[in-house]
């Protein structure tokens, strides 16, 4: 099986498709990834497992790659069970799951209002346009720089997870760009395409974050680390306005409001 463990992920899927199926009961989605490029070992040590639960999975595998049975499992040395009651963070970490919370509020506005507001009309725009201000503001200046720009540091950018995790920034960013310019051309059906595409990617990656990449860093940082973490957040946030983040709480509370006010239930 050792030879199987540093193998590619998609090599071994598109070899053994059984593979991909129990990965995917597991809610481990290599077989719907654009990158696939994690070795298997790789793949079962970010998801943390209970330790027998991940010897049942290895064993799995291992029969649809040798359903003779001559692949040996190997032991695993993992103790911790999933936490119950819910993921616990380390503070810094729990500061990003909190500021995920507001960019969700966003993401879930985005199909109604794409429905309910012409995106063709001046008005429209001008709405859309605040929506976009708070993407740039809040989910890009002030989020994602503190990912890209301290907190993946502390980790080996070679990395798959954390190339995946940088691509879906990009991609992000070029739906906000394109957006932006559909409005600027009244095209309201391609910013409307733009703005969906964006929620749909935004929400898996914050997913993805949430419940196995920040995790999976809390495993791996020291404590010391931890507390460096904190401490360069906090520098980081004191250089950034506070009457900004006000404005970016404020455009997902009025479009909430908006929505609400048009009839449109604002409840997911
Ligand atoms: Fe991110
Ligand atoms: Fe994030």
């Amino acid at each position: 099986m050792d030879r199987y463990l540093e193998q590619n992920i998609k090599d071994i899927i598109s070899k053994y498709p059984g593979v991909g199926d129990i990965l995917n009961e597991y809610k481990i989605g290599c077989t719907a990834c654009a990158a696939g490029t994690c070795r298997l070992k790789d793949i079962v040590e970010i998801h943390n497992l209970p330790g027998p639960e991940e010897e049942k999975l290895m064993g799995r595998i291992a029969l649809a790659i040798s359903p003779e049975g001559g692949l040996r499992v190997p032991k695993s040395s993992r103790k911790a069970a999933a936490p119950s009651g819910g993921l616990k963070y380390s503070p810094p970490l729990k500061r990003l799951v909190d500021e995920h919370a507001l960019i969700k509020r966003l993401l879930a506005l985005i199909p109604r209002f794409v429905a309910g507001v012409d995106l063709g009309s001046e008005e429209g725009a001008g709405l859309a346009r605040g929506g976009l201000k708070f993407i740039r503001a809040y989910a890009d200046r002030y989020h994602h720089a503190k990912e890209e720009e301290i907190l993946f540091k502390y980790f080996d950018a070679e990395l798959d997870v954390i190339k995946a995790m940088l691509r879906d920034h990009v991609n992000g960013r070029a739906h906000v760009k394109a957006a932006e310019e559909a409005l600027a051309a009244k095209d309201g059906a391609a910013a409307a395409e733009h703005f969906l595409a964006y929620r749909e990617l935004l929400t898996e990656h914050i997913k993805k974050e949430d419940e196995i990449l920040y995790p999976w860093m809390d495993r791996n940082l020291s404590l010391k680390q931890v507390g460096e973490l904190f401490n360069k957040f906090n520098e980081a946030d004191e250089k950034f306005e506070p009457a900004l983040i006000a404005e970016c709480e404020a455009v997902v509370t009025g479009l909430e409001k908006l929505l609400g006010a048009a009839g449109i239930s604002v409840k997911a």
